[in-house]
């Protein structure tokens, strides 16, 4: 990311939400209205903060385990915006009427919680990045997981023997037609081991396509 900045490939701020608070201990959170535990962001301070980011008509992606489920495709329609601004919430979560005034985006990372809603905007913004021209070299995207629906086949460099176990032969050949279907067969085996339903996924999208 420092690289992508220093060649000037992205532009990042930061805007601390307390800045923006309107008591003197620079108050953020409050009780959830109806009871429930733990403390949510008032609208308040997070409205000026994020119009202090110009966020109206712009993405507003707010991290949360109860949003839609974060994956490559959509890191790839976040990298033709101008512009994103990601909301890092904290404790139970962020007022619902800021989500209704200002959010686009409800993403979910898995299903499971985090306790900081900066560490789920960190995740976003590495995988958006290195999407953007410049950044990485096209072939290692096109080749890794996800971009074809499939997870990756295994790789292997040097040395070609290490504690007894062989890189596979046809690695070593110099047939790129073989090695090609070699990588396509690991790749579906794989696919088919940890994530079967991407498989499904892939055939609806090429019967629809
Ligand atoms: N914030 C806390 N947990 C999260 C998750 N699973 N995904 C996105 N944001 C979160």
């Amino acid at each position: 990311m420092a690289k992508a900045v220093d060649k000037g490939l992205v532009r990042y701020k930061v805007i601390d939400i307390r800045d923006f608070a309107l008591d003197r201990h620079r108050t953020c959170d409050d009780a959830p209205y109806g009871g429930g535990p733990g403390m949510i962001l008032k609208p308040e301070p997070l409205a000026a903060a994020l119009d202090a980011a110009s966020a109206c008509g712009k993405r507003v992606v707010y991290p949360t385990p109860s949003g839609r489920l974060f994956n490559a495709a959509y890191a790839e329609e976040l990298v033709k915006q101008d512009e994103v601004v990601l909301i890092c919430g904290r404790y139970e979560g962020i007022d619902q009427r800021i989500i209704d005034l200002y959010v686009t985006d409800e993403v979910s990372l898995g299903d499971y919680v985090l306790s900081s809603g900066e560490l789920a905007s960190l995740v976003i913004v590495d995988t958006v990045y290195r999407l953007l021209d410049g950044v990485i070299r096209k072939e290692s995207l096109e080749e890794e997981s996800f971009t074809q629906g499939l997870l990756e086949y295994p790789q292997y460099t040097r040395p070609e023997i290490f504690r007894g176990m062989k890189v596979p032969e046809i690695l070593l050949s110099g047939h790129h037609a073989h090695i090609e279907r070699w990588k396509r067969e690991k790749s579906l085996e794989k696919t088919r081991r940890f994530r079967p339903e991407l498989l499904g996924e892939r055939n609806e999208e090429q019967k629809e396509g």
